[in-house]
């Protein structure tokens, strides 16, 4: 059952009694500092915390993302939602305290990287097209699942971000702060 704001509380392991309308976060743009700076593991499975994810799910929804991160809404713990594709169709999904196990296809998938917190910058990249990741639901239970192909791609970019990593740290700063710039300029 998915409600007015596009999300699948079910899903997400969220209770009724624990919904609230989720809040549009405001997303750090590189080279905002929590974007290179690593978080911790989620250690509390709390109203809180269910409340910040549905806000992250929300809010990637209203941006069209692929993904997101906690760094990226200056949430600090080890948080990822991804809209995972399956069957041309998209559902989001949360991972919590998410850790690639094993590179379980070394094969190429070759992407368009982008990224929320770079508006108007993209890339040709290529991740390995099969990654084994465990990681927590909301709940607080741990799985391990295989994803492949974009679904791969983008968890190795979210995953990236919890170490402080961002798609585009190898460009120059000045080249990057100007691209963005004008992005934002043309939004508003
Ligand atoms: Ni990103």
């Amino acid at each position: 059952m998915i409600d007015q704001y596009g999300l699948d509380y079910k899903m997400l392991g969220i209770s009724g009694a624990e919904r609230l309308a989720p809040d549009r976060l405001t997303i750090f743009t590189w080279p905002d500092p929590h974007l290179s700076e690593k978080t911790i593991d989620v250690t509390v499975f709390d109203g809180y915390l269910k409340n910040t994810i549905a806000n992250m799910v929300y809010t990637m929804l209203q941006n069209n993302g692929l993904g997101l991160a906690g760094p990226q809404v200056g949430f600090m713990q080890n948080v990822v939602i991804i809209n995972k594709e399956f069957n041309g169709d998209y559902f989001p999904m949360v991972l919590i305290n998410p850790k690639i196990e094993e590179i379980s296809f070394k094969e190429s998938f070759p992407m368009r990287e982008g990224c929320l917190s770079v508006p108007g910058y993209f890339e040709d990249r290529e991740r390995p097209s099969g990654v084994i990741v465990s990681y927590y639901n909301t709940k607080g239970k741990e799985t391990i699942e295989e994803f492949r192909n974009q679904n791969a791609f983008v968890i190795q970019h979210e995953i990236d971000h919890l170490h402080g990593k961002v798609f585009v740290d190898h460009l120059s700063k000045l080249k990057l702060k100007r691209i963005i710039k004008k992005t934002l300029k043309k939004k508003h």
